[in-house]
């Protein structure tokens, strides 16, 4: 034999200088769930040792994700009944829970990265994510809300948006409104290829936000979020998304759809984030939990593949746990 492989595998120094792929915690996006009150540190039942924050605690929260090297978070809140409608009319309060935490983050560390989930669905009382209307959820009129949200957002301090809603035309929408009021620096993070995927389910008990079972209302996301059986069109999809002004573009879930990240990563000139979602969350710590998967394995083993399927950053419930293994 004149190539013998293992020659390369042979100590953990030399698979070490050999190895294509590495993780640090440059490479992770901390999703993070807000709500009102105080002093509250809820866990999520469906996402085991992942907590919603009220404004205090958030700060705490803030200072730890900083000291440990994680430096960019993505925010969502959970928004109590009473302030849902149908237009979301809350989502561009200056003061609503959003704006709160937006500034919140910054008072506490300023050089922390500031992300926001762009969307109706927290504030839509049917748990749609853009406006509803004779059963069916309107693109264009959405596009103008959602504008005015990542604007809203902009103004209390947030570095970049992100639009998670998938109506057609939004990142132009939103990208000329920030020109327009100013916000130049101001970025945009698409969620370009979104799936209509049914792993979003913890997501959805975290934050209320689940479409709702009522008779003219669509009872899922199919007719915005993409087909799970495609993949040319996310190409399609996100070419169009850098060419209306997204500065970083999204693929999301993780793990299934990791043809997806390479078919994307090797066509674009932008950063590719990956969200490594709710429900890849929990099926491993089920697993865990039952002794059935070795955790902190598994874990790694997730994150670096979806590192060298050619995620440049990666939101992920995982982070801190990951961060805490690396040390
Ligand atoms: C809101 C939004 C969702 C997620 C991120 N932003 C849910 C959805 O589209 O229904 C899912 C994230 C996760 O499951 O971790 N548009």
């Amino acid at each position: 034999m004149l190539k013998r492989n293992r020659r390369l595998r042979k100590s953990e120094a030399i698979r070490s200088l050999v190895r294509e792929t590495s993780i640090s915690p440059n490479d992770f996006i901390v999703p993070l769930f807000v709500v009102e009150g105080k002093g509250v540190e809820e866990e999520i039942a469906s996402m085991p040792n992942y907590y919603r924050y009220s404004l205090d605690t958030l700060k705490t929260e803030i200072k730890e994700l900083w000291a440990m090297g994680l430096k960019s978070v993505l925010l969502f809140v959970k928004v109590p009944y009473n302030l849902k409608d149908n237009e979301g009319k809350e989502a561009l309060n200056p003061d609503g829970l959003m704006q709160k935490a937006i500034k919140t983050v910054k008072d506490t560390c300023p050089e922390m990265i500031v992300m926001t989930d762009v969307a109706l669905d927290p504030y839509s009382q049917y748990g749609h994510d853009g406006i509803v209307a004779k059963g069916e959820i309107i693109n264009d009129p959405t596009n103008s809300f959602l504008a005015k949200m990542g604007l809203s957002h902009a103004q209390a301090g947030a570095d970049i948006v992100a639009p998670s809603d998938m109506m057609d035309g939004r990142i132009l929408a939103m990208r000329t409104l920030l020109e327009d009021e100013g916000f130049h620096n101001t970025g945009i993070m698409s969620y370009s290829a979104k799936y209509a995927s049914a792993f979003y389910g913890p997501f959805r008990d975290a934050l209320d936000s689940a479409p709702v079972d009522l008779q003219d209302i669509p009872k899922d996301k199919t007719t915005y979020q993409m087909d799970p059986a495609n993949r040319n069109e996310a190409v399609k999809e996100t070419l169009m998304d850098i060419a209306e002004g997204a500065d970083i573009v999204m693929v999301k879930p993780g793990l299934c759809y990791l043809d997806i990240v390479r078919d994307i990563s090797n066509v674009v000139d932008v950063p590719v984030a990956v969200y490594q979602v709710s429900g890849e969350y929990a099926m491993l710590k089920a697993a865990a939990e039952r002794g059935w998967l070795d955790h902190d394995a598994v874990m790694m083993e997730q994150i670096l593949s979806i590192k060298r399927a050619g995620a440049t950053m990666i939101a992920s419930y995982f982070a801190k746990d990951v961060v805490k293994l690396l040390n």
